[in-house]
């Protein structure tokens, strides 16, 4: 039996849709439970940046995860499918009308996306200092925390709510289909068929 891991969230309600349409029933978790048996296969409900560690150590053989964690994390897992959906971009925020001062010798940067962040300024020459957040990341600049942020912006409410605007986009990002590399060389011909009906479900 395959072993799936699915993020709580946006993106894992999605991936139930797809799956229920997959597997031509409507199922999700129960309560609390974090397991799930159905149609052949085992679901584990976790969080959406833990669904690379999962699959990377063969926890799980396969997982639904957003391209933003996978290249944040640099996790060694097979990509398999760009299911389209859980659409977001990472950007540059800054406060309305406050452009990045870059005369000044360090920029103050909060994220929760240290490496995507790191990578991107250095790729510019331009030095800063990464300020670490787990959540409410816009609350940053407002209170000096920060000059600016790297942030996901899906519908760009948060940032628009805060005062705050793009100042520039660094990636776009879907929800990835992965595999455990292991997995993916044991089990290839049953991945590759639940591949395909995943891109015939969403019509790829
Ligand atoms: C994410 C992200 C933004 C928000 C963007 O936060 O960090 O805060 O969603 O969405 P929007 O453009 O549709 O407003 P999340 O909801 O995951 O919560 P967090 O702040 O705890 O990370």
């Amino acid at each position: 039996m395959l072993t799936i891991a699915l993020p709580k969230g946006r993106i894992g309600e999605d991936t139930l849709i797809l799956f229920s349409k997959i597997f031509n029933t409507n199922f999700s978790f129960n309560d609390r439970k974090l397991i799930l048996e159905h149609g052949g296969f085992r679901f584990l409900l976790v969080r959406n940046q833990d669904v690379p560690t999962y699959v990377q150590y063969g926890a799980a053989n396969l997982g639904v995860v957003g391209l933003d964690i996978l290249e944040e994390g640099k996790a060694p897992v097979v990509r398999l499918l760009n299911l389209g959906f859980g659409k977001c971009k990472v950007v540059v925020g800054t406060e309305c009308l406050k452009p990045l001062d870059l005369q000044k010798p360090r920029l103050k940067i909060a994220t929760k996306l240290a490496n995507i962040t790191k990578h991107h300024f250095a790729k510019k020459a331009i030095a800063i200092d990464v300020i670490k957040l787990y959540g409410s990341i816009e609350l940053a600049p407002l209170v000096g925390l920060s000059d600016a942020i790297v942030d996901i912006v899906e519908t760009g409410t948060t940032m628009k709510q805060n005062n705050l605007e793009v100042y520039e986009v660094i990636m776009d990002s879907s929800a990835y289909l992965v595999a455990n590399k292991n997995s993916f060389f044991e089990y290839k011909d049953e991945i590759l068929a639940l591949r395909e009906k995943c891109a015939k479900a969403l019509a790829l």
